[in-house]
């Protein structure tokens, strides 16, 4: 025991002697317990179905010190019936996921509340005026923000309301009919604002894809990030999904995700990777290793970066991951594996995070 205890003493001052404080808990045995050592919250997204899978439940509980629901809290899930029935919303699902990480010493992180997907036909077809729109988005923002207040300490208010080229993309909140606040951006500072409203103690993040490098979906991310910091909009945070292939480990594409993910702390932002998956198109041990290689360089460019507070994985093991019913021919995307083994994947953000 004290041997065990003096190794791990030495292990642990060689890596972060300089940030720690004598005595801290050693980074060892659980990504989450190398992760705390790193002041980084180590996420996944996940689905209260599978919690009756023992070794589901077992290393989601232990190996993380965060969840987000994949699908329960986006609105067709939470919200599916219009407000005049008796019970419009469900809270089944999501309620399920924050009992489990209360339960395991979990934070919860919410997605999300402004999207184009998974809406419900009441909302996508209901011929709303602008107005009528608002009222709805308005009310869903505010009923699911107090329902989850003091529970989820951060939501990502609006996804994917960019596309690639920077211009916004056409929604029925933005301008299919839109929300009738204004062209460009005005409905995403519209939704930060209710979400403020609601619930003012939690994090607001904007979340998109394949912005994670500077292109030009994050020039216009940024662009709108500093207008809202200098007026005042209350946005805390930028989510990057970093949803990737191994064409991204390229010491180009890393360079400039940093760089990028430099220019958002500079306003003073929390910045958050929060749906990293890395896709492949066979499980060859060689496809592995890279996979794994690319897993830990995301991980220390993160570390690298003291904005950085969140690093998840959307899902953790392949048994349950969205990328082969969406990628046709792809998967093996995470760091466990269908029987919930070990990948050398989890050994590599393991070590990045041990460092
Ligand atoms: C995906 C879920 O993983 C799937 O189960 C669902 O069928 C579709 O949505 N970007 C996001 C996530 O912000 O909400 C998406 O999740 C993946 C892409």
């Amino acid at each position: 025991m004290l041997i065990a205890t003096l190794l791990c003493g030495a292990v642990f001052l060689s890596r972060s002697a300089a940030q720690e404080p004598q005595g801290a808990v050693p980074a060892a045995g659980t990504l989450r317990q190398a992760a705390e050592a790193r002041h980084l919250t180590i996420g996944a997204a996940a689905a209260s179905a599978h919690l009756a899978e023992a070794e589901y439940a077992a290393i989601l509980g232990s190996e993380f010190s965060q969840l987000q629901a994949e699908n329960a809290m986006k609105f067709g899930p939470i919200h599916p019936r219009p407000n005049t029935d008796p019970s419009p919303y469900n809270f089944e699902g999501a309620d399920a996921l924050v009992a489990f990480a209360q339960s395991h010493n979990l934070k919860v992180r919410g997605h999300t509340l402004v999207w184009h997907n998974q809406l419900p036909d009441w909302v996508s077809k209901g011929n709303y005026s602008p107005a009528q729109l608002a009222e709805i988005l308005r009310g869903h923002i505010k009923t699911v923000m107090v329902h989850y207040a003091s529970k989820v300490y951060a939501w990502d208010v609006v996804n994917e309301a960019f596309n690639d080229d920077g211009t916004m993309r056409p929604t029925i909140w933005h301008d299919q009919p839109g929300i009738g606040v204004g062209a460009g951006t005005k409905y995403i500072e519209q939704a930060l604002r209710w979400a403020h409203e609601a619930d003012p103690g939690a994090k607001l993040f904007y979340n998109d894809y394949d912005a994670e490098e500077v292109n030009k979906k994050s020039d216009a991310i940024y662009a709108m990030a500093k207008n809202f910091k200098k007026r005042g909009v209350p946005l805390d945070g930028i989510g990057f999904q970093a949803h990737v292939g191994l064409y991204f480990d390229d010491p180009a594409k890393l360079a400039s995700f940093a760089r990028n993910l430099k220019r958002f702390a500079k306003l003073g932002l929390e910045l958050h990777i929060t749906e990293l998956d890395i896709r492949l198109s066979d499980s060859s041990p060689a496809s592995l290793a890279a996979q794994a290689k690319l897993y830990g360089e995301i991980t220390t460019l993160c570390l690298h970066q003291a904005k950085c507070k969140l690093l998840q994985t959307w899902g953790f093991t392949d048994k349950h991951s969205w990328i082969p019913g969406f990628y046709k021919g792809q998967g093996w995307a995470l760091l466990w594996d269908d029987k919930y083994q070990k990948k050398p994947a989890y050994e590599a953000v393991h070590d990045a995070l041990a460092k």
